[in-house]
């Protein structure tokens, strides 16, 4: 068909079909295990699936309220402050999204105005700079150091501007798995003491963080909190990435400015979910224990390839750990995770697409998010590799 208008330039020129789908593609083509999408391959809890039933039933299909049900918005509120001892107002500081993703280009496109540098630390989760670009805004880009991935504070000092209207961070950290100290939030606090530097703190994985390592919110720091939207997903707590439901915190000038993009982008999010998530989050045990679980699944994957080619450094946090494989081959790394695809059958990411710049550190990334028949399959695959 004859395309008009023929001469559209896109805002987004660099943006191609993702990584993920293409891996997902060549992981079915080839018939090879996924590890390479972050999603869990197990089921959720029939519990919740069953709340959601009930709440449909009884008739919440309609529209919710824009910022989300109040009775979710107040067990949020509990949570946070039982956990990081912090208070968020249900009413004007808590609002309910539809994923992650949504929150974090929600609150990107209510303060990042043509020309505002946002600073963003990379390997990077990978919607972070379309979202800054699509709102005019300049990423600046501060590296992680290998092999523990920590912040440089002494860079991201450097870079900071008078044009530097936000600082994204995020820990657990995708793809690294490494995650923020006490030593790092103090930091933070530093660069952005009497400064109008906006913090988007992603913490999609909050109770996923091993060997007893404790999660560092922003909120737990309030004079991050004050400056910060604080990013959470149900998805990843409860295995239901498919569902896209989050939310956003932030103090009542910043969650106003949020939730005028929020109106407008898709007005509210999932009605019955919301009920079935209010009712679910009562039973803290669900999340509490969900850093036991994911650690278990980590050590298991990590004992399964013990005696392998690859080298590794266990992930603190997320569902993903690193292999280093530079011991086998020198080849690129999105052309060794084609090959691990086609010829090994085991499908992983490479983490030279999460670098503005393509930075090839021969590792690819592995979601152990997946049942132990799944991980034991993958790696007798990775072990055959010399
Ligand atoms: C670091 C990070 N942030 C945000 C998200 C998005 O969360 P959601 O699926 O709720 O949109 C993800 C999902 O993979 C992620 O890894």
């Amino acid at each position: 068909m004859p395309t008009f208008p023929q001469n559209i330039i896109s805002k987004l020129p660099k943006a191609g079909t993702t990584i993920f789908t293409i891996m997902s593609a060549l992981a079915n083509e080839h018939k090879a295990i996924n590890l390479s999408q972050g999603f869990p391959n197990f089921e959720t809890s029939p519990e919740l699936i069953s709340l959601v039933n009930l709440y449909m039933k009884k008739g919440m299909n309609q529209y919710a309220p824009m910022q989300g049900i109040l009775p979710l918005r107040e067990i949020i509120a509990e949570k946070m402050e039982s956990l990081y001892g912090t208070s968020y107002h249900p009413d004007s500081e808590i609002t309910i999204t539809s994923g992650g993703t949504q929150a974090i280009f929600t609150a990107i496109a209510s303060v990042i105005r043509e020309g505002d540098e946002v600073i963003v630390v990379e390997p990077a989760y990978d919607c972070y700079v379309p979202a800054i670009e699509l709102c005019g805004g300049i990423p600046v880009f501060v590296q992680l150091k290998a092999p523990d991935y920590n912040i440089d504070w002494e860079a991201v000092k450097k870079v900071v501007t008078g044009r530097t209207k936000m600082i994204m961070i995020n820990t657990p950290q995708n793809p690294t798995g490494s995650v923020l100290t006490e030593n790092d939030m103090k930091q933070l606090e530093k660069i952005t003491s009497g400064t109008g530097i906006i913090i988007l703190s992603d913490e999609v994985y909050e109770h996923i963080i091993f060997d007893g390592l404790k999660h560092e919110s922003v909120c737990r720091y309030p004079k991050l909190a004050e400056r910060s939207f604080v990013i959470f997903s149900f998805g990843k707590t409860y295995h239901t990435t498919g569902w896209k439901m989050g939310y956003c915190l932030a103090p009542t000038n910043l969650s106003a400015e949020f939730r005028k993009v929020h109106q407008f982008m898709v007005f509210c999010a999932n009605t019955p979910i919301q009920y079935a998530l209010a009712d679910y989050m009562k039973k803290k045990e669900m999340y509490e224990g969900l850093s036991e679980f994911y650690q278990a699944k980590r050590d298991f994957f990590i004992r399964q390839i013990s005696g392998s080619k690859f080298k590794w450094k266990p992930a603190s946090g997320s569902y993903f750990q690193l292999l280093d494989y530079s011991a086998i081959t020198n080849e690129k790394d999105t052309e060794f995770a084609k090959r691990l695809t086609k010829e090994f059958g085991v499908a992983s990411i490479p983490i030279s697409v999460f670098y503005h710049e393509g930075i090839d550190q021969k590792l690819l990334r592995f979601c152990f998010a997946k049942t132990e028949e799944t991980l034991e399959m993958a790696a007798e695959r990775l072990m055959k590799i010399s």
